[in-house]
């Protein structure tokens, strides 16, 4: 039998709301049938339909679409053997280019001139009575600020920290929400509308006002009545505004204080008036994936420590606690949050910085349950005062980015399994709208080189389609004249002058080629790299431009940058000092050259560029020859030796084929002497392992990655980590932290994806399951046995359906068990070297292995 097993536009299979000219749809397909291929399928959208054999991304190419409009999609397809299968989908339009009846508005009396914290969130209210039958109604919002709406006291959508993240001079997004059924016959809308992103503290300096001096409101409500009338309510002076809320306070790293005493019937509510914005974003329909509640999570224990309930929820994350309370009006309950504790039991907060990371509650009389909505913070552990264990119950919600999760790696050795979730829960983390570097403490910023590096891993655990193209869309926004990427994106008052993006800084500004390539390995979807194309070219020639400067000959060719200006070999365990993992830009810089060159020129050639394919191809030879002239004394060994320096050559190909095999042997050498443990930064680290395993050593990638000894990514599991930690001794042996203030500026976070980057090797070595055609079209399995490992399987929900790698090794025998989608081809590889081909269905293949 056929089956659509999913039918999606624009990456959603439902509640679609867009305002694409052109929406790209895409389908899955499963068979119980062998070697089934897909025949045909045709697309229909409204009286518009196309034939089709492309199941990645097909786009509508009909009359132009409506705004404001439900749409039906049907999809009917014909398998190879015959076989047909039908689906249905309904989508929406947004507003297209319907210009806004509402106005902007915002509180004409505040003023806000406080430097280093938020403003006082504002509540904006409407009230409304409709004199027909509603037959649909729809509200269209956005804000300066992040915004919580309620109609009727009922919170509307379950979206957090809403308008998103983008980059706000020049885009914004707006939410759609169907408020069809909540709507009654006199009806009050409320907006409560916090500083966020653009009006509050952000960044380490925590500057505030970057984008507006105030929060303002943007939204129309929408409502089509049964005799065909329409009838629009948007923004205007007729809505009032007051400051008087029960939120007293919010602001994304200090948390959020709430007084459930307040009676907003007395609050200060005046007319609201028309702002004039500084910014003129182009205001679109949501592109991303919203942030969500995604778990609930139960504390695993509670201790009393001094005056302090200390809870602990066996695990770190990104969310607020939900504390339900029988409490006294005027109760204060205050709750501090941490991802470690101190010896005695406290909470160690030292290295949130300047983050104060509190929820403080006032009651009032009563059961009563209360979360922040306004704030997140990064913590494993709480500490809540004011209330007694007996009357409270308590709870977490875990927020995260609406990634689905698409695939999942397990294995014989339990270990494995926990870094696994360790990664997962590190990407989690940090998908909070945009790609962050940790959710603690006072960064939580896009910082480039940590997706750059982590994309692919995170490309194999959830689809991030919409969530990676909603970022890059301001990776390309905010890219500097100069060609260089910001470190940081949205850049949104980062404005750090010890690395200067207009100089392109290597392996960060590489993520506007590496995140993409990543994106389109797992999707197939071409269009990522069209839109990406110009801005990787700028970039590279930026690149090129500041490797070349004040030098001549081969040395053109070697990217070297005064410490201070790039990040080098970050946060390389071998030696300890920000400015030593920085005086590494040398090799790691050459390196990103000859890799971001090399890509583009893959790029260029599948867009049929094929001048500029050989134009950047010859710029990353180039990079390839001054490093081995340059770097090495010609014959595999570098003329200064540390791991990254071996494993990115390595790794990229880029010494001549008869020195290779001496290259390895020196990386062995230096693995070795390091006991196996890590020596890299954030740019060696994702491929060491690949760098041994795929140059035969793979006895020695097992050894490192099985390693429990400081550092190495198991030594974090063995004292209890439960995410991805920014340094690798973040906890001694006793699960306490040694480091004070060593001169890193108190970088210690348990919650950084960036080296969770070996979750690649997982899958596509371990387990075997790699695409050697974009988006999985064909694929191989090639386990790599060894590391002790008994059986190992991965499984990933490709854009074609469920491809899958599973092994076991018994008495002898090794058997390898593949899921092959429809429309695909897996090769399968065994330890003998020999090759078997595949169409659709399920095999296992055997074979003896000792
Ligand atoms: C962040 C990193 C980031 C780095 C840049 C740190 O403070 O947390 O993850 O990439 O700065 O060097």
């Amino acid at each position: 039998m056929l089956n659509i097993t999913r039918f999606a536009v624009e990456g959603m299979t439902a509640g679609c709301v867009t305002d694409s000219a052109h929406p790209v749809f895409g389908f899955a397909l499963e068979s119980d049938g062998q070697n089934v291929t897909l025949r045909s399928a045709t697309l229909t959208v409204g009286d518009w339909s196309v034939e089709t054999t492309d199941q990645v991304a097909v786009q509508y190419a009909g009359p132009v679409l409506q705004p404001f409009t439900v749409y039906h999609a049907a999809l009917q397809v014909t398998a190879s053997n015959g076989e047909t299968a039908r689906a249905d989908l309904d989508f929406e339009t947004g507003r297209m280019d319907t210009p806004w009846q509402g106005q902007w508005i915002s509180d004409p009396d505040y003023r806000f001139t406080e430097k280093k914290v938020s403003p006082k969130p504002m509540v904006f209210r409407k009230a409304f009575h409709p004199e027909k039958t509603v037959e649909k109604a729809r509200l269209y919002v956005t804000a300066m600020g992040v915004y919580e709406l309620e109609l009727n006291g009922q919170k509307v959508g379950d979206r957090w920290f809403a308008p998103g993240f983008t980059s706000y001079k020049t885009n914004l997004q707006y939410q759609t929400y169907d408020v069809t059924a909540q709507l009654g016959e006199y009806n009050t809308l409320t907006a409560t509308v916090a500083g966020g992103w653009a009006v509050g503290s952000f960044v380490f300096t925590r500057v505030n006002r970057v984008t507006a001096d105030r929060q303002a409101l943007l939204a129309e409500l929408r409502v089509t009545y049964t005799d065909g009338s329409e009838e629009v309510i948007g923004t205007d002076s007729s809505w009032q505004v007051t400051e008087d809320g029960p939120v007293r306070m919010a602001d994304l790293y200090d948390g959020e204080t709430y007084d459930a005493t307040v009676n907003m019937d007395r609050a200060n509510w005046h007319a609201a008036a028309p702002e004039t914005l500084r910014v003129s974003p182009a205001i679109r329909a949501e592109i991303g994936a919203p942030v969500k509640v995604q778990a609930v999570l139960k504390p695993v224990s509670c201790k009393k420590v001094g005056e302090e309930l200390i809870y602990d929820f066996g695990q770190n994350f990104a969310g607020v606690i939900r504390l339900t309370v029988k409490g006294k009006a005027g109760q204060v309950i205050t709750i501090r949050h941490a991802e470690i504790l101190n010896p005695d039991g406290t909470l160690n907060t030292a290295f949130l910085r300047t983050a104060k990371a509190t929820a403080a509650y006032t009651c009032r009389e009563g059961v009563q349950t209360w979360n922040p909505r306004f704030t997140y913070m990064g913590f494993r552990y709480i500490s809540v005062t004011g209330a007694a264990e007996e009357t409270l119950t308590v709870e977490a919600l875990a927020l995260w980015s609406d990634v689905r999760r698409i695939g999942s790696f397990e294995c014989s050795d339990k270990m494995l399994n926990q870094l696994q979730s360790n990664i997962l829960w590190g990407a989690r983390s940090n998908f909070i709208d945009i790609p962050t570097d940790c959710p603690q403490r006072d960064e939580r910023m896009g910082w480039t080189g940590d997706i750059a590096v982590f994309a692919p891993t995170a490309c194999f655990n959830f689809d991030m389609g919409r969530f990676l193209k909603k970022w890059l869309r301001d990776v390309k926004n905010e890219q500097l004249k100069t060609g260089g990427i910001p470190n940081t994106v949205p850049v949104q008052g980062y404005g750090f002058p010890a690395t200067m993006p207009e100089m392109a800084i290597a392996w960060w500004g590489d993520a506007c080629v590496l995140v993409p390539w990543a994106m389109y390995q797992a999707s197939g979807d071409v269009e990522i790299l069209r839109a990406m194309y110009p801005t990787m070219k700028k970039y590279v020639g930026a690149c090129k431009f500041w490797a070349g400067l004040f030098s001549l000959g081969k040395k053109k060719y070697i990217w070297a940058m005064p410490g201070a200006f790039s990040f080098g070999d970050w946060v390389a365990p071998d030696v300890p000092q920000m400015g030593q993992w920085q005086a590494r830009n040398k090799w790691t810089g050459t390196a990103s050259l000859c890799n971001t060159s090399a890509l583009v020129a893959k790029v260029a050639r599948i867009l049929g560029n094929d001048a500029d394919a050989k134009t950047y191809q010859q710029l990353s030879d180039a990079a390839a020859d001054a490093y081995c002239s340059i770097l090495t004394d010609g014959n595999g060994k570098l003329l200064e030796e540390f791991q990254t320096a071996y494993v990115l050559p390595l790794y990229l190909k880029m010494f001549p084929e008869n020195v290779r095999a001496k290259a390895v042997d020196n990386l062995v050498r230096l693995v070795e002497k390091s006991d196996y443990c890590i020596g890299t930064g954030f740019p060696g680290t994702p491929y060491i392992l690949f760098a041994l395993a795929d140059n035969g050593r793979p006895d020695v990638a097992y050894k490192m990655l099985m390693n429990t000894k400081c550092p190495s990514w198991l030594y974090e599991v063995r004292v209890g980590a439960t995410t991805i930690w920014e340094r690798w001794d973040g906890l001694d042996e006793n699960g306490t932290c040694p480091i004070g203030d060593d001169g890193t500026d108190k970088m210690i976070s348990y919650n950084h994806y960036a080296s969770g980057a070996v979750g690649a090797f997982l899958y596509q070595r371990i387990a075997g399951l790699e695409a050697t055609e974009p988006g999985y079209k064909r694929f191989a399995v090639k386990p790599l046995i060894g590391g002790g490992l008994t059986w190992a399987k991965a499984e990933v929900e490709t854009p074609y359906g469920i491809a899958s790698s599973a092994w076991e090794l018994k008495d002898g025998t090794l058997t390898v068990t593949v899921t092959v989608p429809v429309g695909t081809t897996c090769d399968v590889t065994l330890p003998d070297g020999k090759t078997q081909t595949f169409g659709s269905g399920v095999y296992s293949v055997s074979t003896s292995c000792r």
